[in-house]
């Protein structure tokens, strides 16, 4: 069925120069794009949106990367749209990503991986919710 993942272009995407090609591949993809917009997360917004991770040795590094620059995020709408992005961006580790995937080409570490996805349709709705309104939705 048609549904709807969430994504955001991580600080050092857009560090890097790589917002264009990263949409473009999207797009390409067969992505519709629900709602965008080119913001900064506060700490208090990372520490929130990350909270699944907050006992994590990592949590801390995670929401100062997360945090030190503005992202792009997007929700995004096609066929099975949770797992084909998945499919699209790579394993979490881009050393381990497979090749043409977007954290192959544009990721630099574990941590600064370019982008999130969403693991779940329930997350998907949640992380969606967390950065734009209804009106921001189309
Ligand atoms: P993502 O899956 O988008 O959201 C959680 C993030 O935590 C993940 O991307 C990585 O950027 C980060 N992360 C996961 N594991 C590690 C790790 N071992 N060290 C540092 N960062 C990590």
């Amino acid at each position: 069925a048609t549904n709807r993942t969430f994504t955001m272009i991580k600080p050092d995407g857009v560090e890097n120069g790589h917002i264009g090609a990263i949409l473009e591949k999207i797009t390409a993809s067969g992505f519709r794009i629900v709602a965008m917009k080119f913001t900064q997360m506060t700490k208090a917004d990372a520490e929130a949106f990350y909270a699944v991770h907050n006992e994590r040795p990592f949590f801390g590094e995670l929401v100062e990367f997360m945090t030190r620059g503005p992202i792009v995020a997007a929700i995004l709408e096609k066929e099975n749209a949770v797992a084909d992005f998945r499919t699209l961006i790579g394993a979490t580790n881009p050393a381990d990503a497979a090749e043409g995937t977007i954290r192959a080409l544009y990721a630099t570490s574990m941590g600064e991986n370019a982008v999130h996805g969403s693991d779940s349709d329930e997350n998907a709705a949640i992380e969606g919710a967390f950065h734009f309104s209804g009106r921001e939705m189309f």
